[in-house]
């Protein structure tokens, strides 16, 4: 089936429509993924695995190295900003309101800076640029403070407003699991169960909540429709439920949003 034919045969039966990103939407705006060649977990730091990194035992023991670690990455976030497929998100929002949910595995905040709203953005992964408290004290998210530097006095400031503890990366670390209060897992497993169509973009399938989301929406009869360079478990799926479309974020998305707009209008 072309597009086309899968988004107004999905929008017939309800409009709700998830879409849900991984670091290939982002790989256009020049921020590295993780499993791609020059991706974080293939190159890294010279002196640790870097997915031992991001854990909450490497924090523990080496809290000042993490940060530097998040710190550096915040930077090239920091550095870029959103591109065409970021801003078609945006677009998506403003034309469906609230039958559009968006479900993001980046940490990178650049779906927020094009446009999308915190409310029906949920940042399963965290966000490079906020921290809470090591200790746990209150889930309270708070921006962390610029400048950048990875120094250590600085990274010795960086402590929770209210304990005076240290403060820690808002983000989820492989030795932690999804929550509701502070990465929106019921939310986004409730969006998978109501979704008529699913938008996959740039991911490689390889974490926990998409899984759950993918297999939902499959099971419950959602379009699905994958973006992607390469071949992935997701697009073997989208090929059953809707179809895979081979080639760059940018290239396939802006012109998917307009079909799916101009469907949830007629
Ligand atoms: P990966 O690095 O695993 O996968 C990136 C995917 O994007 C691959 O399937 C690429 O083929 C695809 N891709 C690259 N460039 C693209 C482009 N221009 N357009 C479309 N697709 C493109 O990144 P994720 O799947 O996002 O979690 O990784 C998921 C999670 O694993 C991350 O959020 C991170 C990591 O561990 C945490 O850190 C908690």
């Amino acid at each position: 089936m072309n597009p086309t034919d899968v988004v107004a045969k999905a929008l017939k039966k309800s409009q709700q429509v998830v879409v849900l990103t991984g670091a290939g939407i982002s790989a256009e705006s020049g921020i590295p993924t993780f499993r791609g060649e020059e991706g974080y977990w293939t190159v890294g730091s010279t002196v640790y695995r870097p997915m031992e990194m991001a854990t909450q035992e490497a924090y523990s023991a080496m809290p000042e190295e993490v940060w530097r670690w998040y710190l550096h990455r915040r930077k090239v976030c920091r550095g870029v900003g959103p591109n065409a497929a970021h801003r078609a998100l945006a677009n998506l929002e403003e034309g469906l309101g609230d039958r559009f949910t968006l479900v993001t595995q980046n940490v990178d905040g650049l779906h927020i800076q094009a446009g999308n709203s915190l409310q029906r953005t949920y940042q399963i992964h965290g966000n490079i640029d906020y921290m809470r408290c090591a200790a746990a004290c209150s889930n309270r998210i708070v921006p962390i403070p610029v400048p950048f530097s990875g120094d250590a006095s600085f990274i010795d400031s960086l402590r929770c407003e209210q304990c005076h503890r240290p403060a820690r990366p808002h983000i989820l670390w492989f030795d932690e699991c999804y929550s509701e209060t502070l990465y929106r897992f019921e939310s986004s497993i409730r969006a998978a169960q109501e979704a008529a169509l699913l938008v996959i973009i740039g991911t490689s399938a390889q974490t926990n909540l998409p899984n759950q989301m993918v297999s939902l929406c499959a099971r419950g009869g959602a379009a699905i429709i994958d973006i992607n360079i390469e071949d992935n478990a997701f697009a073997a799926v989208a090929q059953q439920c809707g179809v895979a479309l081979r080639g760059k974020a940018t290239l396939h998305l802006p012109a998917l949003v307009e079909t799916i707009i101009a469907a949830a209008k007629s």
